[in-house]
């Protein structure tokens, strides 16, 4: 990428993780319609999503950010300021189920496990096969992180309607929760 500028723009600023699923190529319609609602946004991928779930030249560009996955060096200033908010979208089963236990050995899962104590609004979008779904640590992850103020969007499996079409993934929701963590504030945390 060329010609990035690490000025602050005065922005609310929007971390973006995205998980290795396939819906993942689609992350910049997420990223316009953020940007449109005045939003500076980052990208913090996994390291699975990096390799190949996106196209991560194409996110740079359109962010004027360096997408993130690994963790800085120490004498490395921050690449990003301190987050607004953070969506998660997509969220697959396995972040969603490392996040919820504590797991922090990648810089997506370790910057969501900071924002509980950071208390920003988070946003998820999970992709997850119905199979997968009815597992209980699934079921029982969702209740947790739901208990720490995290909002989930309607389950999305991905898969064929009966029509055989194939559902949009509504990326927008993710930023209608957003604006709800405004209009229906968590007491004490949380707040936009
Ligand atoms: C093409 C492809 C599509 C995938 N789609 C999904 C998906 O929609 N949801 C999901 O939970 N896992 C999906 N997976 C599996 C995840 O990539 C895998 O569990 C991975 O370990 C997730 O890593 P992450 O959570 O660190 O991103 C997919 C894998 C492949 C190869």
């Amino acid at each position: 990428m060329s010609e990035r500028t690490d000025e602050p723009s005065g922005k609310r600023f929007l971390y973006v993780v995205v998980c290795a699923a396939g819906i993942a190529a689609g992350v910049s319609e997420l990223i316009a319609a953020a940007q449109e609602r005045d939003w500076e946004v980052g990208v913090i991928a996994t390291p699975v999503a990096l390799g190949g779930f996106f196209d991560t030249a194409a996110v740079e560009t359109q962010t004027n950010h360096p997408v993130r996955s690994a963790w800085r060096a120490p004498g490395d200033p921050r690449p990003f300021p301190p987050p607004d908010a953070v969506v998660v979208a997509p969220a697959t089963f396995n972040t969603v189920n490392k996040w919820a236990a504590g797991a922090a050995d990648t810089l997506a899962l370790a910057t969501l496990c900071e924002t509980y104590g950071m208390g920003v609004p988070v946003a998820v979008l999970p992709c997850v096969s119905a199979t997968l779904a009815a597992h209980p640590a699934y079921q029982e992850s969702l209740a947790r992180l739901r208990g720490m103020g995290v909002r989930f969007g309607e389950p999305f499996s991905g898969e064929p309607r009966e029509d055989g079409g194939r559902p949009g993934f509504g990326w927008e929701r993710a930023l209608d929760l957003l604006d709800a963590f405004r209009e229906q504030p968590a007491a004490g945390r949380n707040s936009l």
